[in-house]
């Protein structure tokens, strides 16, 4: 199947990480629904990305609604008759020390970051392996990889990304769908641009290439993934992040 022929669904596709990977996927001709829980900040897209026609769907859902994320797959796998590429993009922050975190703080990221990365996995799967086809990217982290002070609930769940990528890729990999994930260090947006000043200048100078990584860096990783560029690839965990993980 030519990367132009191809459908994917990209979350957290708003803005950020997740608008750019929208772009890439266009880009490589692919027909992209892009999923979101701020249905006002969807709307904008197609005009933010040039007004792509067909080729751009959007729609308003939260990723934690095992009914509603399900459902959507249901929807689009009978619109266009497949799905190839599923990108579990949608991700947040509620950072604190381990001490003073809420439940409350713990479980929303648990279920934002990994839960819904198993719903959209196991409703996508499901017509991938009867297509015998598939690309699933999952959206992990730096801080997955290594944890970070003041995000125990937000690296747990980008470690249980890491987890549910390898688990999905050799339960999958005999029916030629693959999964991997990306790995980003720090990005650029606004889910950290409201980090302050001391925490920024900390991060930089951990970064071997010296810049903060931009969501084209990412979006780069992700189409190379979600293509059949990577046909031999899967179970892995990209790291982009100027270096900071080796
Ligand atoms: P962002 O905050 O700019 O964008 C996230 C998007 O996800 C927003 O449009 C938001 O409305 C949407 N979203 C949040 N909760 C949702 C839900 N329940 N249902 C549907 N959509 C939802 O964040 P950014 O920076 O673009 O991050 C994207 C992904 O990359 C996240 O998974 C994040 O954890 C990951 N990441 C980001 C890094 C960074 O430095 N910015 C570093 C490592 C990973």
């Amino acid at each position: 199947m030519a990367d132009s022929d191809k459908i994917a669904i990209v979350t957290g596709a708003a803005r950020g990480i997740g608008l750019e990977i929208v772009r890439e996927l266009l880009a490589a001709g692919m027909t992209v629904v892009g999923v979101d829980l701020n249905a006002e900040l969807l709307e904008k897209l197609p005009e933010a990305l040039g007004n792509p026609g067909d080729k751009l769907e959007t729609r308003a859902l939260n990723v934690t609604d095992p009914d509603g994320f399900t459902a959507l797959v249901e929807e689009v796998a009978d619109k266009h008759e497949r799905i190839d590429v599923l990108v579990n993009n949608a991700g947040i922050t509620r950072d604190g020390l381990l001490m003073r975190m809420t439940d409350e703080d713990w479980n929303l990221v648990l279920n934002v970051n990994l839960t819904s990365a198993f719903i959209g996995t196991r409703a996508v799967c499901r017509y991938m392996v009867r297509q015998k086809s598939g690309s699933i990217v999952n959206m992990a982290s730096y801080s997955g990889l290594e944890g970070n002070r003041g995000q125990a609930n937000y690296s747990a769940s980008k470690a249980g990304m890491i987890g549910l990528t390898k688990t999905t890729a050799k339960e999958l990999a005999g029916k030629n769908v693959r999964c991997n994930a990306v790995a980003p260090g720090f990005i650029q947006t606004e889910m950290t641009d409201v980090l302050p000043q001391q925490a920024k200048d900390m991060a930089l100078a951990q970064i071997p290439l010296k810049r903060f990584g931009q969501p084209a860096d990412i979006a780069h990783a992700v189409a190379f993934l979600a293509s059949d560029a990577s046909a031999y690839i899967t179970g892995q965990v990209l790291s982009v992040d100027g270096g900071m993980h080796t």
